[in-house]
């Protein structure tokens, strides 16, 4: 069945080529904050809705309104929790703009057949890309994103008003080939730190996804190969439009889960797509081929963070979307500053 969805949407999309120079965040001050609390029930599957006056909510947005919610918690291992605020200096030389009004009139097919590949095999398993697949052990999935950081999604560690209980011993899941015939197995590694964007945490009211990104910070290093960052190109300039992400979906337990689809639309914040997912792939790292100029090559790079289901309602119709969050340029400036504590060396991708 075709069925024409036409959607009006506004974007700024930031067109940073590799090399580029993008917005600096420059940490201010950090405070002590009282003891966490971990009350929150985990929650597998995120759902929100989306109607004309949050769409239109969401464009207006500009790199200067969102500075406070670039603001972060991090929480260690012991308890304790810090607030860090931060200053978003916009690149030089290149003023964000607001890109037009856009209306795009997409057709696209209703779910259908499960699109979603089971890799096995311990060959597969330990092969880039599918080897940067960790699973968090709160349910969700994680991506390698260095040596020891791992990226989610923000509400598989805090429901945006308190820590979620299993957040405080939180571990990340290795899924290693087991000797001989044998199935795979898990193996768990600790966590030092959890970082969460104030974004996220103070949208009690209305959950919205834009800020849905959280970083855990191994306590050792891992030895697997990661995947790069980078700030999401629009969708026609990666590899057949097209976005791609493994996970531990929950209804087939044990096994890492492939999908790719096509994206159908996106606004500054969030891609909008029909890939198949069951709860427990939130949190995955949603990567597309992009064209690196100076290797000369397309590479798999992680533009965003799969976050779970959207009602939209447009024009008084609803639609319904699997979404993953954009790493925005101040998103990928904020979470290249937690990996390499060191903003300047993030000024450029
Ligand atoms: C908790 O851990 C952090 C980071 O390692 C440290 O700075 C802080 O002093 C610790 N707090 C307590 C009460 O142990
Ligand atoms: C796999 O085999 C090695 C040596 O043959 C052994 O040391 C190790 O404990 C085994 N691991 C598992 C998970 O059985």
């Amino acid at each position: 069945i075709l069925l024409v969805v036409a959607i009006l949407l506004l974007s700024f999309l930031p067109r940073t080529a590799a090399g580029s120079s993008l917005p600096t965040l420059v940490p201010r001050s950090t405070v002590q904050l009282g003891r966490a609390r971990f009350s929150a029930r985990p929650m597998l599957e995120l759902a929100t809705r989306c109607d004309q006056a949050c769409v239109r909510r969401e464009a207006v947005l500009l790199p200067q309104d969102f500075q406070e919610y670039l603001f972060y918690e991090t929480l260690y291992a012991n308890g304790t929790r810090t607030l860090t605020t931060v200053e978003l200096s916009p690149s030089e030389g290149s003023t964000e703009r607001r890109w037009p009004r856009r209306r795009t009139r997409r057709k696209r097919q209703i779910y259908g057949t499960d699109g979603r590949f089971s890799i096995s095999g311990n060959h597969f398993l330990m092969d880039y890309p599918f080897s940067t697949t960790v699973k968090i052990s709160t349910g969700c999935t994680g991506v390698l994103v260095s040596e020891q950081h791992v990226l989610t999604a923000a509400h598989c560690v805090h429901d945006g008003r308190d820590y979620v209980k299993g957040a405080k011993k939180i571990k990340v899941g290795f899924l290693t080939p087991a000797n001989g015939t044998g199935r795979p197995v898990m193996r768990w590694a600790r966590v030092r730190r959890t970082q969460v964007p104030k974004g996220w945490i103070q949208s009690l009211n209305s959950l919205s996804m834009d800020y849905d990104y959280a970083l855990l910070e191994l306590r050792k290093p891992h030895r697997r190969l990661h995947m790069e960052l980078t700030v999401a190109p629009a969708a026609e300039e990666m590899a057949g439009k097209r976005i791609h992400f493994s996970g531990f979906d929950s209804d087939r337990p044990g096994e890492l889960v492939y999908r790719f689809c096509g994206v159908e639309d996106e606004t500054a914040h969030l891609i909008y797509q029909h890939c198949d997912a069951r709860p427990g792939a939130s949190g995955s790292g949603v990567y597309g081929k992009v064209w690196d100029p100076v290797q000369h090559k397309w590479e798999r790079k992680v533009i965003g963070i799969f976050s779970g289901h959207q009602w939209l309602e447009v024009g008084g119709e609803q639609h319904d979307y699997n979404v993953a969050v954009r790493l925005t340029a101040p998103k990928f400036a904020q979470i290249c500053y937690w990996i390499r504590g060191d903003y300047k060396s993030c000024q450029n991708e």
